[in-house]
């Protein structure tokens, strides 16, 4: 049954605010994989619930998504879930092993393999999203905003071709030169699913979304800017398309493209009220190139989690001083790392919320 009662007011709208360039009463901080293996409760519910179980079943997914808000006082959460459910409503079949990662035993291997994609209805198989994003809003109680998100589509291309991750991409980057015209289509393709996808998750009462590139390291300035860049720019023209003709208000998006640094410009030109820098990026250079009208986030890179508490404070107080409090969202680079000590997360947050 589909829930339609009105959501809680929102009680701390930081996030909000500094994507929309407001006033923040303190910089807004949440971490990417806030939700993960870093935390003993994760693990422990991880014994008990195949990875993709916890994702689909929305009471999982939303015990999930809360346990970091029961330790520290974040500014936003996350939707537990994983980019690798798109190319699962695509038909492929996606596994989750222990120590490796995701593995895709039927990956694309060549253009023909395309035809085994099952676009119609992708979206019917991703309901559940929606509804782990419903039943979180009313679990949050207006708390914080609840973010959701994709993988944007040569990230999720590079999955779908290489079977998982990849050191290189080297097959997902052999169809650029070998299958341009192929690559077009199945760019197009993700890039509609994703559209309807996001569209679904804003309807379900996500309030702000971000979309990961993470595998534009992997591209050069020049493949970025004819891979990945137009295909990002029409998730953000359809969905806000879509959105207007539906009367739906607009929810700010984040574009995270990790290691694409040389496109700072570029990206700022895509129409994301948010741009997630990784930690290759000094603030300073990237607010020169991005100019005033554009919110960053970021950029503390994992591996300084790994510091004494001293050092991390002043990593973090030093990188919230160069970013300055507006049009600021406090984060780290990528994903918080597993063996990341629990103090740390708390030094984090604390020294983001006292340093201006
Ligand atoms: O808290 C949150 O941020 C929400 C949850 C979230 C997950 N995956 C859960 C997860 C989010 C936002 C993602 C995004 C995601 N998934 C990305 C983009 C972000 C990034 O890190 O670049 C990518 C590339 C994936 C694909 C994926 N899923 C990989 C490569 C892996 C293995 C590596 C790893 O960190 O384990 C996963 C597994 C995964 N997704 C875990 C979690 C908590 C750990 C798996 C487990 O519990 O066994």
């Amino acid at each position: 049954m589909k829930d339609n009662r009105p959501f809680p007011p929102l009680k701390n709208d930081n996030l909000l605010r500094a994507a929309r360039g407001e006033v923040v009463d303190r910089v807004p901080v949440w971490v990417m994989r806030q939700a993960g293996r870093y935390l003993p409760e994760f693990q422990e519910l991880r014994k008990q619930h195949d990875f993709f179980t916890v994702c689909r079943t929305p009471e999982l997914a939303c015990e999930v998504t809360m346990q970091p808000l029961r330790r520290f006082d974040l500014d936003a959460s996350i939707i537990f879930s994983d980019i690798l459910v798109i190319p699962q409503a695509l038909g492929l079949t996606v596994e989750m092993h222990a120590g490796v990662g995701p593995v895709l035993p039927q990956p694309i291997c060549t253009p023909e393999d395309l035809k085994r994609l099952t676009p119609d209805g992708a979206l019917s198989r991703l309901t559940y999203v929606g509804d782990a994003i419903t039943m979180m809003r009313h679990k949050l109680d207006g708390r914080v905003p609840l973010i959701g998100f994709t993988g944007a589509p040569w990230t999720l291309m590079g999955y779908m071709i290489e079977g998982g991750g990849s050191k290189t991409m080297s097959k997902a980057k052999a169809w650029l030169t070998n299958y341009p015209e192929d690559t077009k289509l199945f760019l197009n393709l993700l890039t509609d699913v994703i559209v309807d996808y996001l569209e679904m998750q804003v309807t379900a009462g996500a309030q702000m979304l971000q979309v990961f590139e993470s595998s534009a390291e992997h591209l050069s300035k020049e493949e970025f800017l004819l891979w990945s860049a137009p295909y990002l720019r029409r998730i953000r023209d359809d969905l806000v398309d879509r959105l207007t003709k539906k009367v739906i208000p607009a929810v700010p998006l984040i574009i995270f493209a990790k290691g694409a640094g040389h496109s700072l410009k570029e990206q700022s030109e895509l129409g994301y009220d948010v741009i997630g820098l990784d930690w290759t990026v000094d603030p300073v250079e990237a607010r020169a190139v991005v100019g005033p009208n554009i919110t960053l986030q970021g950029n503390l890179d994992p591996q300084s989690m790994y510091c004494e508490p001293n050092e991390l404070r002043s990593l973090a107080t030093e990188m919230v001083h160069k970013f300055g409090k507006s049009r600021y969202i406090a984060n780290l680079g990528h994903g918080i790392t597993p063996q990341t000590p629990i103090t740390s997360m708390e030094v984090l947050v604390e020294a983001v919320h006292n340093a201006l």
